[in-house]
């Protein structure tokens, strides 16, 4: 390491020359004392490279201990006349050193701090790290979608139990005692009279008893069926019930408000076929097919080839099922529909396989 360091405190060369008088033995023997701790000041100062061992050299010459407190003692040996000289001599040595230490420290300091800053700098030109964000479940989605269009088309919202009394699920909506429906096979039950919804229907006599007609509700929610998973069907789905009670309801309204939100849904006019069918809660009941979109009716194994996609159950409100609501069936008539949603946004992005709206994988889910 070189020193660049030239005190402007040292006056060695003048101090020495001031002497009058020959100096005695105890100063000589102080005076090169005096060199000799500049000297090898010099020399430790000259090989240091860390600001820490600066530290170090600092305590050994300054410090209380130090070799220029070592000298103090010499001192006293010198005569009165040489006394001052000397003392002035020992100040300036320690001014020297320590203008020293402070400039090399500076220094050192500087230059580990930019090493420093060089060893944690940042690349602002290096491409960052892609962080990615959350999103809605593609179900989630196309139920919202779902309960805007038909908010648009005057329903509201209504929610109903997922754990449900076998009453509200089955007995109430004109299920026989014993129906097949209600086995173990289908149905999860808690207890012998509660279970895990099997449809969002059970919300339509909740409904009733609280309101009168017009009633004009959606009942969005997931369902639970004990039955065999697989491409097409699942333990659990979600679906949308819909409810219309009134005077001089009709079947035709039934089969426009479905066309409507149909056409709104998937943003085209769509090929539908209604089949009858039974539902011991409605009365005529069918089933409603949508053309499949996804392969343009040829035959996929979204509709299994079949051309047409099941999505929905629908029909009038049976007149068993609006006496259980207390609404009177010679004033008022209703109609009813319960769509699955997974069945829905499999027509609409062409997903082969329910069980993926389960497993909840990045890579499927962030398609959507
Ligand atoms: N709840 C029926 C089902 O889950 C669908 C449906 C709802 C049918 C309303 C008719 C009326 O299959």
């Amino acid at each position: 390491m070189i020193l660049r360091v030239s005190p402007p405190s040292w006056k060695w060369q003048k101090v020495v020359s001031n002497y009058k008088n020959t100096p005695s033995h105890s100063s000589m023997k102080l005076e090169q004392a005096i060199a000799k701790i500049k000297k090898q000041a010099e020399n430790e100062l000259s090989s240091v490279g860390l600001a820490k061992d600066i530290e170090v050299l600092k305590v050994k010459y300054l410090g209380k201990k130090g070799l220029v407190g070592d000298l103090m003692p010499l001192l006293k040996t010198a005569t009165p006349e040489e006394r001052p000289v000397f003392g002035k001599l020992i100040n300036d040595l320690k001014l020297f050193l320590t203008s020293c230490f402070n400039n090399i420290l500076n220094d050192l300091s500087l230059k580990e701090r930019n090493v420093q800053l060089e060893n944690e700098a940042i690349d602002v030109t290096l491409p960052g790290r892609r962080s990615s964000f959350g999103r809605k479940h593609v179900t989630l989605r196309l139920l919202e979608e779902a309960t805007e269009i038909l908010r648009g088309m005057g329903f509201t919202v209504q929610y109903g139990p997922e754990i449900e009394s076998e009453y509200y699920n089955y007995d109430a909506l004109n299920f026989p005692k014993d129906h097949p429906a209600k086995d173990m096979q289908d149905t999860f039950y808690i207890t012998t009279d509660t279970l895990l919804r099997t449809h969002t229907s059970n919300t339509q006599v909740r409904v009733m008893e609280t309101s009168r007609p017009p009633i004009r509700i959606i009942a969005p929610g997931v369902c639970f069926r004990n039955e065999d998973v697989s491409a097409r069907s699942h333990v659990t789905f979600h679906q949308v019930e819909g409810l219309y009670i009134d005077k001089n309801v009709t079947f035709t309204d039934l089969i426009g408000t479905l066309k409507n939100f149909f056409k709104r849904l998937f943003c085209r006019d769509l090929k539908m076929r209604f089949r009858p069918s039974y539902f011991p809660f409605v009365e005529p009941g069918m089933e409603v097919d949508i053309h499949c979109i996804v392969c343009e009716g040829k035959g996929c194994s979204v509709c299994k080839q079949t051309g047409w996609l099941e999505v929905s159950g629908a029909g009038m409100v049976h007149p068993e099922v609006l006496r259980s609501g207390g609404v009177d069936p010679e004033e008022y008539t209703g109609y009813a529909w319960g769509f699955g949603i997974e069945r829905l946004a499999m027509l609409q992005y062409g997903i082969k396989d329910i069980r993926q709206f389960f497993e909840n994988r990045v890579g499927f889910l962030s398609q959507f």
